[in-house]
């Protein structure tokens, strides 16, 4: 077998001859010479031969490659100023292993629904790599700030008897001869874990049974959720500024290439700097009336009023103290003004709407078990959640965020469908 190297790699081999596995992503010719647009997932180079200078059976394969044939090359690493990495390849063997046929995905423009259908084969593209690659950079932020702060990653189960997020999208499975939901949040979980451990945090997909389309919705989802022991809403509210200014500082520092190769603003990320604009939801709702809303108090914001405020700032913006009765049955009432929450929405900028939904807890027993009637819950179901203010119960804090609106917010995309390899949408569970 022959020791391959990566495209990445190739600067630590300049002037030397190296092997690489790679697809062929396009090619020209002038008749003398020919072009090879080489991508091994870890990068492009070009490959360069010169008719005059190779076997004639390396310019004869060569010619045969066709776009995503897949093959070895051997060559020369030069260094070339003029290319976008720095170097190309003095291409001297070709060893095909597949010419390929027809390949669907061409350099045209092609409709979303045929590129949807193509998913498998869309992911090779320029720009959708560098969407996955920004992604798994926001995972590793996200993990390295949690990390080092001290909290445990815990795992809460996918499978669940009853729902935390309201009982309108859950989706329904069999758990044998019982009723089971696929998991909505692992919240209620992870407050458990947090009177164990004291900062935790979950990193794992959840599912909602959406039935609208709409750019920011996915029925299967990622989300990272903290839950932290003696932290109350403003406390919670600093870690989550500091949070999401880290993940943008950190895809800054280590994907530039991936943000150029998507055509993103980089000057409108580098502005997100903590601290974060607040606002209650009072203000939000005058606001937005000042604006020619007509939105009484007491109604939840849709999209078009959530870009509305976004637009007065250059970062993410906090909306707390929302009305108790269009929140989840666990939030903390305000105790100087109960018909709002110790609550907050994070409003991503440039219209990419809400990012973290967080709040403190109730830690009152007494109050919790009235919530369950009020909310049409079943109390017997929630046992175990109540003993966790039966037995010890204290102050604390948690929050949600929302991965794949945080990667289409990141890379500045229309829709959340290119932000997940293989997105799960409303009437679209294929490929
Ligand atoms: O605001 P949500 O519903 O909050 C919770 O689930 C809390 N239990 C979290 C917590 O406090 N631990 O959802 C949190 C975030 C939203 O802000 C949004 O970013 C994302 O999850 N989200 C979705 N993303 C894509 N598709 C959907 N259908 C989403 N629903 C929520
Ligand atoms: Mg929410």
């Amino acid at each position: 077998m022959k020791t391959l190297r990566t495209i990445k790699q190739v600067s630590e081999y300049a002037g030397e001859q190296v092997w690489i596995g790679c697809w062929l992503n396009g090619k020209r010719s002038s008749g003398k010479i020919q072009f090879l647009q080489l991508r091994d997932g870890t990068g492009y180079i070009q490959g360069v031969l010169v008719k005059s200078e190779v076997s004639e059976a390396a310019w004869e394969s060569a010619q045969q490659l066709t776009q995503e044939s897949s093959l070895y090359v051997r060559g020369t690493v030069r260094e070339e100023p003029r290319s976008p990495s720095g170097y190309e390849l003095l291409v001297e063997e070709v060893e095909i292993i597949q010419l390929t046929e027809d390949y669907p995905i061409t350099p045209k423009e092609h409709g979303v629904d045929y590129l949807m259908d193509r998913r498998h084969l869309w992911l090779r593209t320029p720009k959708q790599r560098a969407i996955l690659v920004i992604r798994a950079q926001i995972i590793r932020a996200i993990q390295q700030f949690f990390d080092e702060r001290d909290f445990t990653l815990v795992d809460p189960p996918i499978l669940t008897p009853s729902s935390c997020e309201g009982t309108t999208n859950l989706f329904h499975t069999k758990y044998f001869d019982d009723d089971a939901y696929l998991t909505q949040s692992g919240q209620l979980y992870m407050e458990a874990a947090a009177m164990a451990l004291g900062k935790v945090y979950s990193f794992g997909p959840t599912f909602r049974a959406e039935k609208s389309k709409t750019r920011r919705h996915l029925i299967e989802f990622w989300m990272i959720e903290p839950e932290m022991a003696f932290v109350d809403l403003e406390e919670s509210l600093r870690i989550q500024e500091q949070f999401v200014s880290h993940v943008i500082q950190s895809v800054l520092t280590h994907c530039r290439k991936e943000l150029e190769t998507i055509g993103r603003d980089i000057s409108k990320l580098e502005a997100i700097q903590a601290p974060f604009p607040r606002m209650t939801y009072d203000d939000a709702i005058k606001l937005l009336q000042e604006n020619g809303f007509d939105v009484p108090w007491g109604e939840d914001f849709g999209a078009p009023h959530e870009t509305a405020i976004a637009e007065k700032f250059d970062r993410p913006v906090f909306i707390t103290h929302y009305p108790a009765s269009i929140k989840a049955f666990y939030m903390k009432p305000d105790p100087g003004r109960l018909e709002v929450v110790l609550c907050a929405d994070m409003i991503a900028p440039e219209g990419y709407g809400e990012i973290i939904g967080g709040s403190q807890r109730i830690d009152d027993p007494q109050l919790l078990a009235e919530r369950f009637g009020e909310h049409e819950l079943s109390e017997e179901a929630y046992q175990w959640y109540l003993d966790l203010r039966r037995y010890g119960t204290v102050p604390h804090s948690g929050f949600g965020l929302g991965l794949e609106r945080t990667v289409a917010w990141i890379c500045g995309l229309d829709h959340v469908r290119e932000t997940i390899p293989f997105p799960r949408l409303l009437h679209r569970l294929y490929p």
